[in-house]
């Protein structure tokens, strides 16, 4: 670890129930032509779609409405192809981290042209786009409350085709401001909402032990942690509460700001391969073995107590119970079996775990044979 610590994050932060009042206002200051990405239903559904192209009529607003869940390579090579010809000067992103992640993609690949995923797959591999002078400001709008992309300078995008999953980061995609209005994941379904604040907690609990960790991000991570372990069963009953909505909210945001600085570790490191092997959502794919790395990680916890009191537990052991009650409370199912996986399957999950930078990121080292007994013990 190193002995400098610093805490940087530039994202222009607008926060609490109405704030989406404000959006025209907040664009205004990024130019009048908009790129607007959004998913292909929910936005459209809870009437927020028409609310904010009403907000933006004096805007010049280009709409595309399509951004898929876990975004690919050859998604962002069709949306390149579908976006080349316009002219905007901000991108607008209303949804959840997938659609954060793509506007992250197109302001950092803005004027760079591709005539194949061979070439998306080569910029993202050589990093030409962090230095890329076309780069233009993304404006965050999550509607979902866990991602913390609005306050990240990093994305993920899949490849299916390579099995692999590529993150691209530089200080330029931070998104140049975060909108973050509670109102707007009022309409989350249970398992969006339980599966999305269980990916926060994890960016929480993974800042807090990173190996790039420091007394900011834990604050930042301890806060999150309460909120959410005070307030997520609650809010799995009560899911119209806009008081528990604005607590896990904050709670997601906090986590981001959290693991904005660090990076995540383990269990983030080993959902990858779940995620694109068998399609388990990311939330659970992470929060699957969360318990079991608190377990792993108790010896190199700095002020252990703080981290277990956040968590609302006294004993590393006890988190796991509490991760399945609320796979209980939202219908998710709890085991790798219950997903489609075999036992066979365990080592090559295994393998393919080690992402760089994420695995190596945690505070103890995960070695295969512990690594396929965690694995085991969740099949
Ligand atoms: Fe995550």
């Amino acid at each position: 670890m190193s002995l400098v610590a610093t805490y940087y994050n530039p994202v222009q932060i607008y926060y609490g129930v109405g704030t989406l009042a404000s959006l025209a206002e907040i664009v205004q200051t990024s130019g009048n032509q908009v790129l607007m990405l959004t998913g292909a239903r929910s936005l459209k559904a809870s009437g927020y779609l028409d609310k904010i192209l009403q907000q933006l009529q004096s805007f010049e607003v280009f709409v595309q409405d399509n951004i898929p869940s876990n975004p690919d390579v050859a998604d962002i090579l069709h949306l390149k192809k579908a976006t080349g010809n316009l002219a905007y000067d901000v991108i607008l992103a209303v949804g959840g981290g997938s659609v954060i992640d793509a506007a992250k993609a197109l302001a950092a690949f803005r004027n760079l042209n591709f005539q194949d995923v061979n070439e998306v797959r080569a910029v993202i591999q050589n990093k030409s786009y962090a230095v890329n002078p076309s780069i233009c400001p993304v404006i965050a709008v999550p509607t979902t409350a866990g991602t913390g992309s609005e306050v990240t300078p990093w994305a993920t995008i899949w490849d299916q085709e390579a099995e692999q999953k590529y993150s691209f980061e530089a200080p330029a995609i931070f998104p140049k401001a975060a909108i973050v209005d509670p109102v707007l994941t009022q309409k989350l379904s249970s398992t969006m909402t339980a599966s999305s604040a269980l990916d926060a907690l994890g960016h929480a609990v993974e800042a807090y032990w990173s190996k790039n960790s420091n007394e900011i991000v834990r604050l930042y991570a301890c806060e999150a942690i309460s909120k959410i372990t005070r307030n997520l069963n609650l809010l799995l009953e009560n899911p119209s509460d806009l008081s528990l909505r604005t607590e896990i909210t904050y709670g997601s945001l906090y986590a981001g700001l959290a693991f904005s600085n660090t990076k995540t570790t383990a269990c983030h490191s080993i959902s990858y391969p779940l995620t694109l092997q068998f399609g388990i959502s990311h939330g659970v794919a992470v929060s699957m073995t969360l318990g079991a790395m608190l377990v792993k990680n108790e010896a190199a916890l700095i002020e252990k107590e703080k981290l277990l009191a956040a968590l609302g537990i006294k004993h590393t052991s006890e988190l796991t119970a509490w991760i399945h009650a609320v796979y209980d409370q939202a219908g998710l199912p709890k085991r790798l079996r219950d997903y489609g996986v075999t036992e066979t399957d365990l080592p090559v999950i295994a393998d393919k775990s080690y992402t760089p930078g994420r695995m190596d990121n945690n505070p103890v080292e995960v070695d295969k044979s512990f690594l396929v007994s965690l694995l085991e013990a969740i099949y």
